[in-house]
């Protein structure tokens, strides 16, 4: 099952008298358990084709297809529904909740979702442990250290069960050995939640921990390649 594919996408911006073409006929497919590595330059649109694929940003033309699903056919609700359940999104900067606990970060966001109490409390515990945070579960974000706090956040973005995890520049703020345990944390729940995961980086080095990688320019992505044919190593 092809948990993500963007089918001929193109998003523009309006720039000065003309457009700005920020993807240019993307076609990226990504199945459920695999995970690819986005790299490229600066401003060559990384980051809009993850929040096209995440459905914060709707392409110009083009299908996203999330989990067999349209999103770009979508009306607002059904579209923030898809988002809520099928998405999860991990920035940079992991926007934790000052005044609340890591446990609350994550029940909150599966109660606003309209689930039990209880049981996104075990989830919330359960996933705690699962990316090593279990004794630091009452702790709240100014507890944490850097690294601790982009876990607390995939921890989160993984409260919903999500098909689809994207993931831009997680390791830009960290020190090297925590960004290696980071990315070996998101190898590892993308294989044990079989979610298609894509992460921009601009550490190679942390590419070949990833399956595949594709690369982008001007908007233009090239098909991804094996993770271990060098483009990493370059
Ligand atoms: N909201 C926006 N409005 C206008 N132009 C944008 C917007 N977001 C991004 N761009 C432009 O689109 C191009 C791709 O940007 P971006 O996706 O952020 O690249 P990257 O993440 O690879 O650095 C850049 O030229 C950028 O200036
Ligand atoms: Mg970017």
């Amino acid at each position: 099952m092809t948990a993500l594919n963007l089918i001929n996408v193109t998003l523009e911006y309006p720039d000065g008298e003309g457009t700005l073409k920020a993807l240019d006929a993307v076609d990226l497919a990504v199945p459920a358990g695999q995970f690819v590595s986005l790299v490229g330059p600066s401003g060559s649109g990384k980051s809009s084709l993850l929040a096209v694929a995440a459905t914060l940003v709707k392409p110009s033309s083009g299908l996203v297809m999330i989990d067999g699903v349209d999103a770009t056919a979508l009306g607002e609700k059904a579209l923030a529904e898809l988002r809520r359940d099928k998405v999860g999104i991990i920035f940079q900067q992991p926007n934790l909740l000052a005044s609340l606990t890591s446990i609350e970060q994550l029940v909150i966001t599966d109660h606003l979702r309209g689930k039990p109490l209880k049981a996104a409390t075990a989830r919330a515990a359960e996933l705690l442990d699962l990316v090593g945070l279990a004794d630091c579960g009452n702790k709240r974000p100014h507890q944490l250290s850097g690294g601790q706090r982009q876990r607390v956040n995939i921890a989160r973005a993984l409260m919903a069960q999500p098909k689809v995890l994207l993931v831009d520049e997680p390791t830009a703020a960290l020190d090297h050995e925590r960004s290696a345990s980071i990315v070996q944390l998101l190898r590892e729940v993308t294989d044990e939640f079989k979610v298609a995961t894509i992460m921009v980086t601009h550490d190679t080095e942390f590419v070949p921990l990833t399956d595949a990688v594709a690369t982008m320019r001007d908007g233009v992505l090239a098909a991804p390649v094996p993770a271990g044919a060098g483009v990493g190593a370059a």
